[in-house]
């Protein structure tokens, strides 16, 4: 089977604000998916309704993972079918190191004592973590430390799909860069299927197969990444990709999108996009869009396509 997730329909409140209104999503095996969107917009929400996140309980909606509808599973169970999120230190840890937190997950897994040993020195070695291995978790750890063995404990538990939020955030310039590679050689020879969270749209240009789009809770556009690149339908990805020469020039070049910045408690009737749409007409205020089609995995969510 080629699909390894589907996300159908998809919708998640908390408390009283729907927060995911009906996404729609899958993955192949193999791919690499990114997701980009303005703060705010669902996507952490999104990866953690998928790895049964107890806070985000699917309203309605279907997740299904590798032929099996999970959208009800406890997380430990998502956890032992290869659906699990990043892993992540939790907020006060002392007195474990590193090795004991790897050991304790290829314990789990089954492995030896010596082969545990030997994974352990590859990924620590590659992640350039070997002098932190034995040094007590939080002492003296940097935030791009932190994230590099977070990373490296994932690896570990051999995720069959990969999912990360925003791994490269808070990390230097060459680090960022240094993980991407890594990321992009560990696709190109295992085959690892991936899906995450960016705001880097360079990482996304270079090594993402297809890419989605969220606007308020839903994804708005998604297709093959160079499509997405170079042939942008949706106003939100057009102005978003028009943003790139502004960033990398001067900040007084720099112009905000119109209109006011998304609220998902007070979201707009209609499109969601409508009040900073330049091409708004009067449908767009009353009417939500639904997905108009060019492709099976390729979409965009706007009236003005419809209409054709
Ligand atoms: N546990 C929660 N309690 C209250 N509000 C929440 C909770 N989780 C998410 N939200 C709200 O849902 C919306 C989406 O949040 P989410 O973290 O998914 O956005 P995001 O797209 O990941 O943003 P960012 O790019 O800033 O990380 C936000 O308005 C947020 O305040
Ligand atoms: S549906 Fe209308 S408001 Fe929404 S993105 Fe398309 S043109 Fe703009
Ligand atoms: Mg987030």
């Amino acid at each position: 089977m080629k699909t390894l997730l589907k996300v159908e329909d998809l919708s998640v409140d908390v408390g009283s604000t729907r927060i995911l209104k009906g996404l729609n999503l899958s993955v192949d095996r193999g791919e690499v998916i990114l997701l980009l969107g303005p703060n705010g917009s669902g996507k952490s929400t999104f990866l953690h309704t998928l790895i049964g996140d107890p806070r985000y309980k699917p309203a309605s909606g279907r997740i299904i993972f590798d032929g099996a509808d999970v959208s009800q599973l406890p997380m430990v169970d998502r956890i032992k079918l290869g659906l699990s999120l990043g892993f992540q230190f939790p907020p006060k840890i002392r007195g474990v190191t590193l090795r004991f937190l790897a050991e304790k997950i290829l314990e789990k897994r089954g492995l030896t004592r010596s082969e545990a040993g030997r994974l352990i020195e590859k990924y620590s070695h590659i992640l350039n973590l070997d002098y932190l291995l034995d040094k007590d978790l939080y002492v003296g750890y940097s935030g791009g430390e932190i994230k590099r063995a977070e990373l490296m404990l994932t690896l570990l538990q051999a995720p069959r799909l990969l999912i990360l939020d925003e791994p490269t955030s808070s990390l230097d310039v060459l680090t960022q860069k240094y993980l991407l590679k890594f990321l992009l050689d560990l696709h190109q020879k295992t085959g690892q299927t991936m899906l995450f969270i960016t705001h880097d749209l360079a990482a996304i240009a270079e090594i993402a197969d297809r890419t989605a789009i969220m606007y308020l809770g839903d994804i708005v556009e998604a297709g093959p990444t160079e499509e997405i690149f170079y042939n942008p339908r949706h106003p939100y990805t057009i102005a978003l990709l028009n943003s790139i020469p502004s960033i990398t020039g001067k900040v007084e070049d720099v112009h905000p999108l119109p209109g006011p910045v998304p609220d998902p408690v007070n979201p707009p009737p209609g499109c969601p996009y409508h009040p900073r749409c330049p091409f708004s007409f009067d449908k767009c205020k009353s009417k939500k869009p639904s997905r108009f089609y060019f492709d099976h995995d390729k979409f965009v969510a706007c009236h003005r396509f419809e209409t054709k």
